[in-house]
């Protein structure tokens, strides 16, 4: 049992692993919150203090008693007009235009398994898992507006996972509009807190930013209608000396691909309160009587032992209760993207000889990137006519999927299904089935505009859309793009305009889970300009997610490592690229590149033909490596051994989930004249066995390398990479 409720003190304890959840029903129905860290007996409840505090206000029932305001209090479901003026979780309007509610506490039940939320992807535990899943959903009432709230709790105690989110629904007669509904928060009595977030930019996203937080709120979001490349929805708040190794942090992933906020604020009693979930702006749902309203889900996970521990526990929640289907647990294919090999400039017959090249070098499977249907010359036109093109490829998109797999190849394609070019027979057909605001010029981007997926019958097109270019032959894999941010947010359909842009993103979740119901062979890889979509959301439906437009390794190298603190290997769509890089003109090894790319899902986006005879030879050993090591890679423990935005190297590896195989990578990112040894310090090794080193053959004591290093071999120059794959040979 993971789940215990106390009726004396009145205390819900959720219990993993390694840490302890709790919160108390306070005797005027309020909820409490209380502790979240390592696991402990017994029930917390003494962190609460209680005084009287000027313009802290206090609930009417607590009569003459001053001491008791839930301005100070720490909180579980805080709401407006409670009296807490920081930040709340939920505000509502009722139909007189009043603001604010009052939730007191009714019951509550608890069930075996994971919540399911319609419609919403979702952490989930199979039938075949050892994961002894439990939630607790907790009941809460607003007897004027009749508003129930369960806020739900699903606890994976092996995993030190607990997940959270909301029902809203009106009992009521009257409607009542949610103005701001987040899905999970928590709030700390004491401590300094850092805040870590990953922001960035279209190729060059999720870079670490680390502050320490100060009175006030601090804000990451996206008001994009994406999660964004701009900031993740996914963050850290972590003790100030929290490091790899050591220290408390707690992690926050939202599972929703839309927009976002995530808010941590320090109140003025240098309390801190962190919460996350939709995004406020734009975003007015009015719940009628009898409406039932789902918050999507965040992902929490709590660590004693620093920011690895945290990260191995998202990165086993992500891979095996977030991701699903055939390729969830199998090898996938190693693929050739056309993209940067050819862009537009591509026929049927050169995309058989890149077919060729890849068979040549052991590569499993062909990809036909964009501009392979209607009259897609370049990027202004033709999203939305999705008929292939068989003039340019000289035969029907069947035949050509059929000379691919002769060649003893898969094939695989690429999409952008939810936007549409103003030169298309789709938008010349249906105008109103964009998103544009009546009598105002849209916003272009990229020169297209957006579906509305708000819509059923939007929806339903594309499905079928997709359904007819997948239907033509034998395709295993769909590269599902989206290429700009939503700017003009009105349905000429969907009415309440404050609905649309949530509206869109289950519109786009019922189509995804409608594909993989139909295709449930079909590798999904989720792409947005790159990583602009790279969230726990579209992980449920596609196991991949290309990580970003820029292929340079070295750039690669900081997105993958900001990447890795909230997301496993198996989810970066990684390629080897050509050089000069065409995003920084970098020029890079091939064994670099090829390292970069494997620490993914590795591919290749180059055309081989180009290549010197050299790194022709070169890739069926990467391939081999690769194939070798991917088990390890997939599945093993990451560690982040080096910082590539301040350190002179990067480092990271993979270690078995027993100690006894490592492998490290390791870039040289500067190199100077008599370069001093530079050294790199594995972790996670058995500190009392040696390990043989299997190119060298030499043995190393684990505790050595660990804490005096190892060092890089002398006469690397700048960009070269090193590995080293370590086998324990004792202890
Ligand atoms: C986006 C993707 C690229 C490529 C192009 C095609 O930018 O991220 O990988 O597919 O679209 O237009």
């Amino acid at each position: 049992m993971s789940i215990h409720f106390d009726p004396d003190s009145r205390c819900f304890h959720l219990e993993t692993q390694h840490s302890s959840y709790q919160f108390q029903v306070d005797p005027y129905g309020f909820l409490l919150h209380l502790y979240y860290g390592p696991r402990i007996p017994g029930c917390a409840d003494y962190l609460l203090t209680y005084a009287d505090r000027g313009f802290s206000g206090n609930p009417y029932d607590t009569g003459k008693d001053r001491t008791h305001s839930l301005d100070a209090l720490p909180q579980e479901f805080p709401f407006q007009g409670s009296g807490d003026y920081r930040s709340p979780l939920l505000v509502l309007r009722d139909e007189r235009g009043a603001f604010g509610c009052d939730l007191r506490y009714q019951g509550f039940d608890i069930a075996p398994g994971l919540p399911v939320l319609e419609g919403l992807p979702a952490v989930y535990t199979g039938a075949d898992d050892a994961e002894d899943s439990q939630t607790l959903s907790v009941h809460l009432l607003d007897t004027r507006l009749k508003l129930k709230v369960t806020l739900l709790y699903g606890v994976l105690p092996q995993l030190d996972v607990i997940v959270r989110s909301v029902l809203l629904e009106n009992q009521g007669a009257e409607t009542v509009t949610v103005q701001k509904l987040q899905s999970a928060c928590l709030d700390f009595v004491s401590g300094r807190y850092d805040l870590l977030s990953f922001s960035g930019r279209h190729a060059m996203e999720r870079s670490l930013d680390r502050r320490p937080l100060l009175p006030g709120e601090t804000r990451v979001g996206s008001r994009r209608g994406q999660s964004s490349h701009q900031f993740s929805p996914f963050v850290i708040l972590a003790d100030h000396s929290c490091t790899e190794d050591s220290g408390q942090c707690w992690a926050m992933s939202f599972v929703y691909s839309g927009g976002f906020g995530c808010e941590a604020g320090v109140d003025q009693y240098g309390q801190t309160r962190l919460q996350m979930g939709l995004a406020e702006e734009q975003f007015a749902w009015p719940l009628s009587p009898g409406d039932i309203f789902t918050a999507p889900e965040v992902l929490m996970s709590f660590s004693a032992a620093g920011l690895s521990r945290l990260s191995h526990n998202l990165h086993r929640c992500i891979r095996r209760h977030v991701c699903r289907g055939k390729y969830r647990d199998t090898l996938r294919p190693v693929l050739l993207n056309s993209w940067e090999a050819s862009y537009f400039n591509f026929t049927g017959n050169s995309i058989l000889d890149l077919a060729d090249e890849a068979k040549s070098l052991g590569i499993d499977m062909l990809v036909l990137d964009d501009g392979w249907f209607g009259n897609r010359v370049d990027d202004n036109c033709a999203l939305g006519d999705w008929t292939p093109n068989e003039e340019k490829l000289g035969r029907p998109l069947g035949e050509l999927v059929r000379e691919v797999n002769r060649r003893g190849l898969k094939f695989g394609i690429w999409m952008e299904p939810e936007m549409v070019s103003e030169e298309s027979a789709l938008f010349r057909q249906h105008p109103d089935w964009a998103l544009t605001i009546p009598g105002k010029a849209p916003v272009r981007s990229r020169y297209q505009l957006v579906l509305d997926l708000s819509r059923q019958d939007v929806c339903d097109y594309i499905f079928d859309a997709v359904c007819a270019v997948l239907d033509q032959g034998n395709i295993e894999y769909l590269k599902w793009d989206f290429n700009r941010s939503i700017a003009d947010v009105f349905s000429h359909k969907t009415r309440d305009q404050g609905t649309v842009l949530h509206r869109y993103v289950l519109g786009l979740y019922g189509i995804l889970e409608r594909l993989n119901q139909r295709y449930p062979d079909l590798l999904i890889e989720g792409c947005a300009g790159g990583g602009g979509r790279f969230d726990a959301g579209m992980l449920y439906y596609c196991p991949q997610i290309w990580c970003s437009d820029n292929t340079d390794a070295i750039d690669r190298l900081r997105i993958q490592h900001g990447t890795s603190f909230g997301f496993p290997v198996s989810a970066v769509g990684s390629h080897v690229s050509a050089c000069p890089n065409h995003q920084t003109g970098r020029t890079v090894p091939l064994q670099t590149r090829s390292v970069v790319a494997m620490s993914g899902s590795f591919g290749y986006e180059l055309d081989p033909a180009q290549l010197s005879e050299a790194d022709r030879k070169a890739i069926p050993e990467q391939l081999a490596a690769f194939r070798r090591h991917a088990p390890l890679i997939q599945n093993g423990l990451y560690y982040r051994l080096s910082d590539p935005a301040s350190d002179s190297v990067c480092a990271w590896s993979f270690v078995s989930e027993d100690g006894n195989e490592a492998l490290i990578f390791a870039v040289l990112l500067e190199s100077h004249g008599n370069m001093p040894a530079v050294s790199i310090f594995p972790r996670g090794l058995k500190p009392d066995a040696l390990y043989r080193e299997e190119t060298s053959g030499r043995v190393y004591p684990a505790g050595a390398l660990m804490s005096a290093g190892l060092p890089l071999p002398l006469g690397m120059g700048e960009y070269e990479s090193a590995c080293f794959h370590l086998l324990a040979v004792s202890g």
